[in-house]
């Protein structure tokens, strides 16, 4: 089976992006084909000519056109930090293959705005005990796409908007690339696919591994 081509939006530095570059370089099930950013003076361009990969710009991000050319034939779609909404006709056109990270435990702490430490400021407001990374569909809405998987992490007192970012962005570089290969090893199913997590899991820390029962 020829490997997934995977392209991959962002807007912003790209720590996500290099998880990808660095989970797929070896990979025989997918591959970053190319980048695509909102933004020129995004740091992850730099991530991706480094590794080699054709990149674009996007000059309208909101131009349907454009952002279906400039996704070309790629069986998948990763939003990765991409700060734009994508627009109908390019939902429509990658339906169930348009998948995005999010920074906290969606539904809640997601939608138009909610992005960056914003989203770590209001968990904390909350008073939440957990937060975590979501992976989901893109559909027309900000973050209300089926949810594919979560993982959570502990707020702890004294947690900062900084120190809880920290934390969640650790799980997010383990969680997306393992979605990305677990969506195209099997093909990139036309169906919602969810990833539950296996056994007594939901431990977080640097020397446990994210267990999934990949279900269904
Ligand atoms: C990440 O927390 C991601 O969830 C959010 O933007 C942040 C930046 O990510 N959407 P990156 O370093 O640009 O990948």
């Amino acid at each position: 089976m020829r490997p997934v081509r995977v392209a991959v939006l962002v807007s912003g530095g790209g720590t996500n992006l290099q998880m990808l570059l660095d989970a797929l370089a070896d990979s025989e099930v997918a591959r970053v084909a190319r980048v695509v950013s909102s933004d020129a003076a995004a740091g992850a361009l730099e991530r991706a000519r480094r590794a080699g990969v054709p990149t674009t710009v996007l000059a309208d991000p909101s131009d349907a056109t454009q952002v279906i050319a400039s996704l070309g034939d790629a069986g998948l779609v990763v939003l990765a930090g991409y700060l734009k909404q994508v627009p109908p006709a390019a939902v429509a056109r990658f339906r169930l293959r348009l998948i995005n990270i999010h920074p906290a435990l969606l539904p809640a702490f997601g939608g138009p705005g909610m992005y960056g430490r914003r989203v770590h400021e209001r968990v904390l407001a909350s008073g939440a005990a957990i937060s975590g990374a979501t992976v989901h569909y893109v559909d027309e809405e900000y973050d209300r796409g089926p949810i594919i998987a979560q993982w959570p992490v502990p707020v702890r007192p004294g947690d900062t908007p900084e120190t809880l970012a920290a934390r969640v962005l650790d799980v997010e570089h383990r969680l997306l690339p393992l979605v990305v290969l677990e969506l195209a090893k099997r093909g990139v199913p036309r169906a919602p696919v969810r990833l539950s997590a296996g056994g007594s899991a939901f431990v977080t820390g640097d020397d446990v591994a994210l267990d999934f029962d990949w279900g269904g």
